[in-house]
């Protein structure tokens, strides 16, 4: 049965760094379909449109996943159809897990001195459908001396509960032993009491897994001084969207991290974690293992795992034979290190 996978390049280097990724995916000869649709900064200052109207309902009914690039252009200042197209995949799909895996490749990737790949392995549960990201709030006064505005912080029970259990669920699939909730429940105390009770309530039923509580600004420290103590971290929406580009870094930065909108049963969304980075889109320079990480990532999801592990060796090789973009060293473009990496790929099958 041939997966259906919607692809989304977006903006900038999105439009180069998926279709890159999409000739990886190809050349493991998996058995999918990509339906490639326009929905980006152009579309919308061509015609107005985001998503069209139907567009989340479709994307959930005829596909099993959905690949996107980025998100984002100088030439639509007020992001709207970033917000739509992007929060509303995350929001109105209800992908209420955003998986970010921090993998160290290779020693020479990472800024902090000593640092092994075995030191950076873990992975980040950010909550991914509430917070102040639900853009609830207003301004008073604007444009005076007395202005104010709000930007109010959801937190409901039932989403806490189930992306606190997500990150348990994750933890046991994937034989790990630790499971870290990080919050600032020392000042932020009503959400954070209610994370707190929930965290508590959810690890009881996971005695196996051990659970462990940071501060998020002590989390950062301790990312950067000793991030071989990470197993699993769940966090909020804003929380966790912070730490994973600290995260990113000690990967070798933006370009090289993957991510996945989750919500099991239903069609999740995989995107690199990095933006559209207008001032290197155009150029062949941008990073293509963010998005063909993110591509085994999806095929992982949709049960097709040995194809993900050969792109995963493809990648690796990559790395270590320096077949990569400027950012983490190489002299590559984006279409010859993708290019290489796929060769690989289908020499290994
Ligand atoms: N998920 C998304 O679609 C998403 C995420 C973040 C930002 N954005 C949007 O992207 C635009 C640019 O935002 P930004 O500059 O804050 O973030 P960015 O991730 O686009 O770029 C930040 C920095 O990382 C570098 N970088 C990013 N991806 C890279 C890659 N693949 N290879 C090499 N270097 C890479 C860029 O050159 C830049 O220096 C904005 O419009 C923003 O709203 C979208």
């Amino acid at each position: 049965m041939k997966r259906r996978i919607a692809v989304v390049p977006g903006d900038g280097i999105g439009k180069e760094v998926i279709p890159a990724a999409l000739k990886v995916v190809e050349a493991t000869r998996v058995a999918v379909e990509f339906t490639t649709f326009d929905w980006s900064a152009d579309r919308y200052l061509k015609d107005g449109t985001t998503i069209p109207a139907d567009g989340f309902t479709m994307l959930a009914r005829d596909f099993d996943a959905i690949f996107v690039g980025a998100l984002g252009d100088p030439r639509v200042p007020s992001n709207v159809h970033a917000k739509e197209i992007l929060l509303g995949m995350r929001f109105r799909m209800d992908l209420y897990a955003n998986v970010r895996p921090v993998k160290l490749l290779d020693e020479s990737l990472c800024p902090l001195k000593g640092v092994k790949p075995e030191h950076v392995d873990f992975v980040v549960v950010r909550e991914n459908t509430e917070g102040p990201y639900v853009d609830a709030g207003g301004v008073l006064k604007q444009g005076t001396a007395d202005e104010i505005a709000t930007q109010e912080d959801f937190n409901t029970r039932k989403g806490v509960e189930r992306v606190i259990r997500f990150a348990f669920e994750l933890t046991r699939k994937q034989g790990r032993k630790r499971v870290l909730m990080s919050d600032k429940s020392n000042v932020m105390t009503f959400a954070g009491s209610l994370w707190q009770r929930v965290f508590k309530l959810v690890a009881a039923e996971y005695p196996e897994i051990q659970p462990q509580h940071m501060y998020v600004d002590a989390l950062c420290m301790h990312m950067a001084r000793d991030p071989k103590q990470f197993d699993v971290i769940v966090t909020n929406n804003m929380f966790g969207d912070i730490i994973t580009d600290l995260a990113a870094a000690l990967q070798g930065g933006l370009g090289m991290a993957a991510s996945g909108n989750i919500h099991p049963g239903k069609t999740s969304m995989f995107e690199p974690v990095h933006g559209s980075a207008p001032l290197l889109a155009g150029k062949n320079q941008a990073n293509p293992i963010g998005a063909i990480s993110t591509a085994a990532m999806m095929l992982a999801h949709l049960g097709l795992n040995s194809h993900a592990e050969k792109i995963d060796a493809a990648v690796l090789a990559a790395v270590r034979q320096k077949q990569i973009t400027c950012d983490v060293g190489g002299n590559l473009g984006t279409r010859e290190s993708a290019e290489w990496i796929a060769k690989q790929v289908a020499k290994s099958m």
